[in-house]
């Protein structure tokens, strides 16, 4: 089941990740984020870190493909880009599988680059722009519908 959640502004943006922030109380998760360019992944991932308490400004990590940001409970947030992920091999220079069972929440920015690497538990958000603006939509697919409502 799908479900699909409007943003109409910045600040709609900014309140979903609030409430996905305190979903994460304690626990890790993987958050798989696609969408087009501009669709507002990394802008999400930001508002989502600072909601975590990373005071730190979040980039997006489009060279680097992975940056780790401590929170205040001694997890991490990971955030990835794998836009420019040229292969397999890459995922294992970056760590990536050692990544996914660390226990902290990782949003990955185009899951899709990795195959069929992405666990199936993962939460996967696919966002798209819409007409205005400022408005976009959120598709959450299961498990992850408690995220909208
Ligand atoms: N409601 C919104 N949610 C997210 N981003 C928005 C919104 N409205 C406008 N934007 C803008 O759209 C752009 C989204 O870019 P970005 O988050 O880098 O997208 P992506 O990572 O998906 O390529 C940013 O410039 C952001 O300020
Ligand atoms: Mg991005």
């Amino acid at each position: 089941m799908k479900s699909i959640l409007k943003i109409a502004d910045l600040a709609e943006m900014r309140a979903f990740a609030a409430n996905v922030a305190r979903r994460l109380q304690g626990r890790g998760a993987i958050i798989a984020l696609d969408g087009d360019l501009g669709s507002g992944k990394t802008t999400f991932t930001q508002a989502l870190a600072a909601a975590l308490g990373v005071r730190r400004p979040v980039t997006s990590p489009t060279f680097t493909l992975v940056c780790e940001y401590p929170l205040p409970d001694g997890r991490r947030l990971v955030h990835m880009d794998l836009y420019r992920l040229g292969g397999a091999s890459d995922l294992d220079a970056l760590g990536f599988h050692e990544y996914l069972d660390s226990g902290d929440v990782v949003c990955i920015e185009w899951p899709d680059r990795a195959g069929d690497e992405i666990p199936p538990d993962a939460w996967r958000l696919h966002f798209a722009i819409g007409a205005g603006s400022e408005e976009r939509t959120i598709t959450a697919e299961a498990p992850i519908d408690f995220l909208c409502q």
